[in-house]
């Protein structure tokens, strides 16, 4: 198997930058979820979506996990408008997208239609509960949600680490040029900690290359800022990892924290940037105490691995265990918790915060200088 099939069957291009402004259209203002989704949407990484959903697919996926079409998809990408706009836009009109000001993109306005968002929130993130970041936001944004094809008219500047920002068809290239015919996807939206390291050098095992792949779209604030992220991922690759065996660009979109299902989103979203197979360890994209430590593992047996097209790898807790002088988990460690280095994200952070050194069991050593360095920066600037 070469370079996977995308989601749909090809590459969703809605990208066209020779199209003249046209100021005097109606326009929404998005906002930093929505302007990330429609670049994504723009460049394939979101196949076969063409634009906002509509009606029809929000409500197959709300329900069902699958868009009208029976394809599989597990979250909802809409584009929310409050009451004023909704009674201000028409169905057919093509709308300017704007972003910071700036006209980003069209689109052509399918259709306009108020979602239930309680209904939305039991089901995608599984809770009604506000203080979970995903559902906090869901119902903070307009009450109706505008669906219908977009185009991406300006390139978005990045203003950080704009090497790593590529397109599925780059990414899809780059492996090509590699030699790699399997490819497994990691995500992430935290530095690349030992038990991190462990079950990608685990699966790098098994398949030609990786592809590391951070999440540096919106997070929620408490979450290590994207440009500490980026650099510490780099000092790692240069260190520990094998050149030619591992890639890394970044993956712009927001973090939902909707655990299970945004893992099958994330599985769905590696696949259309070339990857074979997707690591699915413990709690990814969770948060709090939401979701059972290997939901988003069991989340993939509502799907054959034909429908979705990318084979999830699956990894239990790791962890260094100082009896074994190794990372290990359960499957493979017959000693006592007692003897296993455990923190969770919060105390890093606050580590990190005070300039306290993480122990090297937990996180290489040049990781935690750039991760030091960067959190009291940003300390010391708020
Ligand atoms: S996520 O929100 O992007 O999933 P995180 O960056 O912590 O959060 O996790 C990235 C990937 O590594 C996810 O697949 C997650 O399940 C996995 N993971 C994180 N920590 C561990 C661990 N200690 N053991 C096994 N898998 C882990």
């Amino acid at each position: 198997m070469s370079t996977s099939i995308p989601h749909g069957g090809q590459l969703v291009n809605r990208m066209d930058f020779s199209l003249e402004e046209d100021l005097t259209r109606n326009f929404v203002e998005l906002d930093n979820m929505e302007f990330s989704d429609l670049e994504l949407i723009a460049n394939g990484a979101y196949s076969p979506m063409e634009g906002f959903m509509g009606k029809e697919d929000y409500e197959a996926v709300v329900h069902g996990m699958r868009l009208s079409s029976g394809l599989p998809w597990s979250l909802p990408i809409t584009l929310a408008i409050d009451e004023q706009k909704a009674s201000q836009l028409h169905t057919g009109e093509t709308i300017n997208l704007v972003y910071n000001g700036i006209v980003y993109g069209i689109m052509e306005i399918a259709e306009i239609f108020k979602p239930d968002k309680l209904i939305e929130a039991a089901k995608v993130f599984q809770t009604e509960d506000s203080s979970h970041p995903g559902v906090n936001k869901l119902f903070k944004r307009g009450p109706f949600y505008a669906g219908g094809k977009i185009t991406l008219t300006r390139k978005p500047q990045k203003s950080m680490f704009e090497a790593y920002y590529l397109d599925p068809q780059q990414t899809r290239k780059k492996f090509r040029e590699l030699g790699w015919n399997t490819i497994v996807g990691f995500q992430t939206r935290n530095p690349v900690h030992r038990a991190h390291e462990y079950i990608q050098k685990t699966a790098l095992e098994t398949v030609d290359g990786l592809f590391l792949n951070p999440l540096v779209g919106e997070t929620k604030s408490d979450d290590i800022p994207s440009e500490i992220r980026m650099k510490s991922y780099q000092v790692l690759l240069e260190n520990y990892y094998p050149q030619n065996r591992v890639f890394l660009s970044v993956f712009p979109a927001a973090m939902r924290y909707a655990g299970p299902r945004e893992a099958i989103f994330h599985a769905i979203v590696r696949k259309n940037f070339g990857c074979t197979h997707f690591i699915v360890g413990r709690d990814h994209a969770g948060v709090g105490n939401y979701y059972g430590t290997y939901d988003a593992q069991k989340i993939f047996g509502n799907f054959t691995e034909e429908e979705l097209g990318i084979k999830p790898m699956f990894f239990e807790h790791s962890f260094y265990c100082r009896k074994c002088e190794n990372m290990a988990s359960e499957k493979t460690c017959p000693h006592d918790a007692e003897h296993h280095v455990i923190l969770s994200g919060t105390k890093v952070r606050g580590m990190l915060k005070n300039g306290q050194q993480p122990p090297k069991e937990f996180s290489r050593p040049e990781v935690v200088g750039v991760l030091i360095q960067g959190m009291q920066e940003v300390y010391i600037k708020n």
